[in-house]
């Protein structure tokens, strides 16, 4: 299975014409699943604790990058309904994180997955990838 890279996704994906393509230098190896997957966080990442209390501090960090890196896929408001996000099939973060742990959306944002990169290919580290979560959490706050 071609791996589903965020180029070939906004044109198209999945195509599966050849089966020996090459994946460009630098991507990951491993299969990735197609989004209509449900994509599960393994057992030992659930239980992971976010090393970051949710300060004010800790949650305008996490805002100011995820307005950086995240709203062209997810939208201001995480629900994804934003062109980028249609097109390569962006998770609507108000639906899809409420049920899942901090350790479990961590684990998804530092291994990444289709069209959603790791985060590290943005350069931004894990440790921040705790305060995102806990600007998620105010987002998803109904
Ligand atoms: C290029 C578009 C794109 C960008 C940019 C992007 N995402 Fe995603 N995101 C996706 C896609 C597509 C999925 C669904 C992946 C899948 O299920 O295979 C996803 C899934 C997720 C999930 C998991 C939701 C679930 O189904 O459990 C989280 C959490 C998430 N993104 C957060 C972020 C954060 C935080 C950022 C910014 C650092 C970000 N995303 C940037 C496209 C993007």
């Amino acid at each position: 299975m071609v791996a589903c890279i965020f180029f070939l996704a906004l044109s198209s994906c999945g195509g599966g014409k050849g089966t020996d393509e090459q994946l460009p230098a630098g991507e990951p190896s491993e299969p990735k699943s197609d989004t209509a997957q449900v994509w599960v966080a393994p057992e030992s990442t659930q239980q992971v604790m976010n090393p970051q209390p949710a300060s004010v501090a800790s949650i305008e960090k996490g805002k100011a990058i995820y307005l950086q890196y995240c709203v062209t896929c997810h939208g201001a408001d995480g629900k994804a309904d934003v062109p980028a996000g249609i097109a390569v099939k962006a998770s609507n973060l108000l639906e899809k994180t409420p049920s899942q742990s901090d350790g479990a959306l961590h684990w998804k944002l530092i291994t990444g997955r289709n069209a959603m990169l790791k985060i590290s290919a943005y350069g931004i580290s894990e440790d921040d990838g705790w305060h995102i979560i806990n600007y998620l959490r105010t987002l998803t706050k109904i």
